[in-house]
């Protein structure tokens, strides 16, 4: 008799523009903690999580739209913090209704609390939930979203 083989969900985590500056940007808004520790975070949940982790960062809106596309193929769900992005891109909110997967959107801040500008968000309307304000542990609570959505 043949065992079945249980596939790992895979989860592609997307992080928008100046991400990659997290530990010295403006740590006040966004705290200590660098990228490279939230991929850490995220790592050891998906583990624990038994999920497949793709942990990205781009500063090009175009490059993660290309991800948002190839995510077809090679994902079952997104978590995306868009940064920036999610107060301009119709073209990241388009890519990611093309795809048609599970989406958690993920602010460190809270968006609502701090400029007009960032209170709208072209993602959340193609999330099905959002989190803002609890730093790195939103990421982790997304996954733990997901996980329970993808099961
Ligand atoms: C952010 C909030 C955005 O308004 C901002 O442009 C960012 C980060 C956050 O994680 O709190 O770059 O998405």
């Amino acid at each position: 008799m043949h065992k079945a083989m249980i596939m790992a969900k895979r989860v592609l985590v997307l992080n928008g523009p100046n991400l990659n500056l997290l530990g010295t940007r403006e740590p006040g808004t966004y705290g200590s903690e660098t990228l490279k520790d939230i991929e850490n975070l995220c790592k050891k949940t998906a583990d624990d999580l038994g999920l497949a982790l793709d942990f990205r960062q781009s500063n090009y809106e175009g490059e993660l739209v290309t991800w948002i596309q190839d995510a077809r193929n090679t994902a079952d769900a997104i978590l995306i913090n868009p940064a920036a992005y999610s107060h301009t891109s119709v073209a990241i909110h388009d890519a990611l209704r093309a795809v048609a997967l599970p989406v958690a959107e993920v602010h460190l801040s809270n968006i609502h609390q701090r400029e007009a500008f960032r209170h709208h968000s072209y993602v959340s309307s193609v999330a099905f939930g959002v989190i803002c304000g609890f730093g790195a542990l939103g990421y982790k609570l997304a996954l733990e979203a997901l996980a329970q959505k993808l099961n």
